[in-house]
C-alpha cells in the first residue's frame, strides 16, 4: 500500500465506548481483589515482555531519567513491566476511572507504588504540552478506532501525541497494534505536517498457521521532529 491508500476502518463496536471500559475494569477489579488476577494483558505477556524489553534496549534511553506515558494504560501491565526493568519516571493515563483504581491497585501489590496514575480523556485532555519523552500505546489507537467519532477521535489522539511529547530531547512514539497494518499506521501518523520520522519496528517472534506465517500485532517506534 502506498501512503496515499486509503486506510481500511473496521466498523465502530462497544469497545469504542467507555461504559465498555468502566464495566470490563470494574469486573477486573473486584476480580484482582478477590484473587489477585491483573486481568486481561493485551496481545499476551510474550508481547509485553518484548516490547519492553527492546524499548530498554533502545539507543540513547535513560531509564531513571526518561518520562514515559502509557496513554490508555488499563491495568497498567505495560508500565509495571517498565518499571521491572529499571524506568523510574512513569506515568499511565486512561479515561476509565476503573481502570486506574485498578492500575494503582496492581502497582501499589508489586511494590512499584512511585508509578503515577491519571484519568485523562484523549478527546478533552488536560496534559501538558512538551512534556514525555516516551509515549507508549499498546492498544488504544484501535480502541478509539471503534468508536463512532473515528476520525475525529484519531486526529485528536494523533494531535495530543505531537503536542505533549518533548522537543528538548530525541522523543519517541510506540504504538502497538493489532487493527492496522505497518503501512496503515505510517500512512496515517507520517502525514504532511511531518511531525514524526520512522525509526525502527519491534520484532515478535513470528507463527506460524496454516502454511502462513505471522505475528497478530505491529509495534512501531516513530522519533518526533523538532
Ligand atoms: C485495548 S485496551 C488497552 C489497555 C492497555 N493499554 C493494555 O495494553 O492493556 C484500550 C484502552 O484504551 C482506553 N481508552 C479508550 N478510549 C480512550 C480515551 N478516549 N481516552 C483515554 N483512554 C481511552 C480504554 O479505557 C482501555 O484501557
Amino acid at each position: 500500500m502506498s501512503d496515499s491508500e486509503e486506510i481500511i476502518e473496521v466498523d465502530s463496536s462497544v469497545l469504542g465506548t467507555k461504559d465498555h471500559w468502566d464495566s470490563a475494569y470494574d469486573r477486573e477489579l473486584e476480580c484482582f481483589k478477590e484473587s489477585g488476577d491483573v486481568g486481561e494483558i493485551w496481545f499476551g505477556k510474550s508481547c509485553l515482555k518484548t516490547l519492553c524489553k527492546e524499548v530498554s534496549k533502545l539507543e540513547g534511553i535513560r531509564k531513571e531519567k526518561c518520562r514515559v506515558l502509557d496513554i490508555g494504560c488499563g491495568n497498567g501491565m505495560t508500565l509495571i513491566e517498565m518499571a521491572k526493568l529499571g524506568f523510574k519516571n512513569l506515568e499511565g493515563s486512561d479515561y476509565s476511572e476503573k481502570a486506574i483504581d485498578l492500575a494503582k491497585s496492581i502497582a501499589e501489590e508489586e511494590q512499584f507504588s512511585f508509578i503515577k496514575y491519571f484519568n485523562d480523556d484523549i478527546s478533552q485532555s488536560s496534559i501538558e504540552d512538551n512534556y514525555y519523552d516516551i509515549i507508549m500505546d499498546k492498544g488504544t489507537f484501535d480502541a478509539i478506532a471503534l468508536s463512532e467519532e473515528r476520525d475525529k477521535m484519531k486526529l485528536l489522539y494523533k494531535q495530543l501525541v505531537e503536542r505533549t511529547l518533548s522537543t528538548a530531547n530525541e522523543s519517541l512514539f510506540i504504538i502497538t497494534s493489532c487493527n492496522y497494518t505497518d503501512q496503515e499506521l505510517k500512512a496515517y501518523f507520517l502525514d504532511d505536517q511531518k511531525r514524526f520520522e520512522f525509526i525502527q519496528n519491534v520484532q515478535y517472534p513470528v507463527f506460524k498457521f496454516g502454511g502462513s506465517k505471522g505475528s497478530s500485532q505491529t509495534t512501531l517506534i516513530f522519533k518526533k521532529l523538532k
